[in-house]
């Protein structure tokens, strides 16, 4: 059976991650065969030329330093201060700096050659994420000829605002040297197929470019999930229950509205707190019998963008504190800082509503795992952005266009009104959309697309699939 090569910026960390890839791919590679690759964390003078292998929690992890410089070119400027924001389609937060590609390719460049060592003929390799595009390109460059798929955990771009990308073709061609692109979602898909049927010369100089050929490269949708069975467990687990508890303690007969995300404009998090001002102003019947908590732990705050959501955030919190709080009741808390995930399977237990409204989003794995932290018995309720992948599994959500905060409040108020019966028959639903798409299903639908050959017929797959998180 093929080793199973992951590739990614981040390779994973011991503690709380704060986004979902490490979670979802930790348990993947635990089951078969081969390594993962990234970026040690670590910035030094002169770039690493090999990779280190370190064992971390049972995991086999290849990782290579980089420069400062470097560094800074490929993360916080290319990936995430005009990719990030442009696939967003936040080209109003984009920052283009012409130098950062370079650095973007040379971080690539250097992945590809100290991963070309370690490989075997019939690896396949399973890249991640947008900061590692042109990998495949420089790959197949040093004469790569494994199959490589590729996985875009976040939204694929509008064809204008794609455009709005310097050295966009070049990505493009970079792509079309997978022989699979994953995707999120249909919509996703749907962006990807407009760009690659009407694609336009585009060049300043007026010269009109070849287009790109995805002839050999297989595009799709393989939404990604989580582990609902073991999230449900971890929701009844000691640690998730001692934070009940606490919760039970301070809150009262108050009703927990939740919301958890990275700290990232993205995630809608100034228009989520003006819905429920709103729900406030609108309802004072909920005054004193509800509560709001928003969990964010900062990221990326060395860009100049997150820091002013950050700003953004703690005046929309004062704003709402200020008008509704008195000197026994608070309407709100806001925790700008990680937890782990039982404390967070416990929080999502608690909350009669799971408020999870990105402005736009790749899929979302908070809706997940809310979802499956449920107590059949007494779920809550989720309301979900349109604009997250999640919408297109999550379809008995109430779902809101996030921009729309007037939607969101009277969402709330419906959630927060809702009889158990509703609740529990929305609930089966979307359990069952978690369970159908969860990790597993999702990692070996794309392995078994990327390479059939490499799985079928071996009899192992069920069992390489089914061991637990726990
Ligand atoms: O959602 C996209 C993503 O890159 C995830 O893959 C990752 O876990 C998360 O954002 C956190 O991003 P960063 O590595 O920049 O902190």
């Amino acid at each position: 059976m093929s080793r199973i090569i992951v590739v990614s910026n981040r390779t994973p960390g011991k503690g709380p991650a704060a986004g979902g890839l490490a979670v979802a791919l930790r348990k993947t590679l635990a089951e078969r065969e081969g390594f993962w690759f990234g970026w040690s964390g670590k910035l030094v003078d002169e770039p690493s030329a090999e990779a280190r292998f370190e064992d971390i929690d049972g995991l086999s992890v290849a990782q290579v330093d980089l420069t400062r410089e470097d560094h800074h070119a490929y993360y916080a400027g290319f990936s995430n201060s005009i990719l990030w924001p442009s696939f967003h389609l936040r080209l109003d937060l984009a920052t283009i700096e012409a130098h950062w590609y370079e650095g973007y390719r040379r971080v690539n460049t250097q992945f590809a050659r100290a991963l070309l060592p370690l490989l075997k003929p019939d690896d396949i390799i399973w890249v991640h994420d947008y900061h590692l595009i042109p990998l495949a390109s420089e790959l197949r460059n040093l004469g790569v000829r494994n199959r490589i798929g590729f996985y875009l955990h976040i939204p694929f771009p509008t064809t204008d605002a794609l455009y709005a990308i310097p050295h966009h073709q070049e990505l493009m061609r970079d792509l079309s040297r997978y022989d699979l692109v994953g995707m999120q979602a249909n919509r996703d898909v749907a962006a990807f197929t407009e760009f690659s049927e009407h694609q336009a010369p585009s060049t300043l100089a007026g010269s009109p470019l070849k287009s790109v050929d995805f002839g050999r490269t297989e595009v799709a949708a393989f939404p990604i999930g989580s582990d609902p069975d073991a999230f449900a467990r971890l929701a009844v687990s000691p640690a998730a229950t001692k934070m009940i508890k606490r919760m039970e303690r301070a809150m009262g007969e108050q009703e927990l509205i939740l919301g958890v995300d990275r700290l990232d404009y993205s995630k809608g998090l100034p228009q989520r707190v003006e819905a429920y001002e709103k729900l406030l102003a609108n309802n004072a019947r909920f005054r004193r019998l509800v509560h709001m908590l928003q969990v964010a732990p900062p990221s990326r705050d060395s860009i100049k963008e997150y820091q002013e959501t950050s700003d953004t955030l703690d005046a929309m919190c004062g704003r709402v504190m200020g008008r509704f709080a008195e000197p026994d009741w608070a309407p709100l808390t806001y925790v700008k800082r990680a937890y782990g995930q039982p404390s967070l399977a416990g929080l999502y237990r608690l909350a009669r509503v799971g408020l999870v409204t990105p402005l736009r989003d790749g899929m979302n794995l908070v809706a997940h795992e809310y979802v499956a932290a449920q107590n059949p018995e007494d779920p809550g309720v989720l309301v979900l952005s349109r604009f997250a992948g999640a919408a297109e599994i999550f379809e008995d959500a109430i779902l809101v266009n996030p921009f729309d905060t007037d939607e969101t409040a009277e969402a709330l108020r419906m959630a927060l009104d809702m009889p158990l019966d509703e609740r529990k028959d929305r609930w089966k639903t979307l359990m069952a959309a978690a369970r159908k798409h969860s990790v597993e299903n999702w990692s070996r639908d794309f392995l078994d697309r990327l390479a059939p050959a490499s799985i079928a017929g071996t009899g192992t797959r069920d069992i390489l699939y089914l061991a637990s998180v726990a």
